[in-house]
């Protein structure tokens, strides 16, 4: 299969044809979730939640965002692979941003980084573009801020705010980035924002016309169990059906019928 590259994410917005992404944090899953044919795969600091068990996604290190991203890039063959910044890696220091960014870059293999904010980060942006590091941007309810905005409830409902998302929004687009992630905002916000960028925006809880959707895999297969956003469709409740596999191997242990003489040396 021909690799996804920005340019081509770029051609599915002037062609109309919505682009499908993913999270991925290892190898094994990112095979899977390539083989099935997603656009892109996000190594989003979510890992910090989903595979490391915190609270929030502040306490990720670039050193632990790097070994989850190289075992993505291993098991792609068509994806592009997008990397998270985690926290305290690029904001208020455009210098420090690029050197986190280029170590993701040479150390993992990623394709491309994303980083949360608008105005305040621009600097930070501009010079990872500067290195050829194509950039996405990740506006709305952005969870590295979360102590600021004190609740994971929907962002920019009031007039003041939506505004200053539109402004991010084309200033995102008038740096160079390739792409707009729009997490938990009004539909009829994402739809304004989504027809007034060339870039295709990306949408998390924000609605049917932002030109692409992205989903946390571990909320999409039903391996989290106590989430229920109204944007999360559960396509599998690998949950259930991991957990009753264990049981059975339990079982089976404990009653002497595995390993069977056919499954022994
Ligand atoms: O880290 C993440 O999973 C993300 C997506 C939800 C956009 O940033
Ligand atoms: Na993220």
């Amino acid at each position: 299969a021909k690799r996804v590259t920005v340019k081509t994410l770029h051609a599915m917005k002037e062609a109309g044809e919505k682009i499908a992404m993913l999270t991925a944090y290892d190898y094994s899953m990112a095979r899977i979730l390539d083989a099935g044919g997603a656009d892109v795969l996000l190594v989003g600091d979510s890992a910090s939640n989903v595979m490391a068990g915190h609270e929030t996604t502040l306490p990720i290190t670039l050193d632990q965002m790097i070994y989850h991203a190289s075992s993505v890039v291993r098991g792609v063959e068509r994806a592009l692979v997008v990397v998270d910044l985690p926290f305290g890696t690029y904001q208020g220091d455009s210098k420090m941003a690029l050197k986190s960014a280029i170590r993701i870059m040479k150390e993992s293999g990623g394709h491309a980084v994303k980083l949360e904010g608008g105005a305040e980060v621009q600097d930070s942006i501009k010079r990872i573009l500067s290195a050829g590091i194509p950039v996405m941007g990740h506006l709305g309810l952005t969870p590295q801020s979360i102590y600021k905005f004190g609740t994971y409830t929907v962002r920019a409902k009031e007039e003041a705010e939506a505004r200053r998302l539109m402004k991010d929004a084309k200033l995102i687009e008038e740096l160079g980035c390739f792409g707009l992630v729009l997490e938990k905002i009004p539909a009829h916000l994402a739809k304004k924002v989504s027809e007034s960028l060339t870039i295709p925006t990306i949408g998390i809880g924000g609605g049917a016309d932002c030109d692409g959707q992205v989903l946390v895999t571990h909320d999409l297969l039903g391996i989290t169990k106590d989430f229920h956003p109204r944007f999360l469709r559960r396509y599998a409740e690998l949950f259930d059906v991991i957990k009753e596999a264990t049981e059975r191997y339990v079982d089976d242990v404990k009653a002497r019928d595995f390993p069977s003489d056919k499954e022994q040396y």
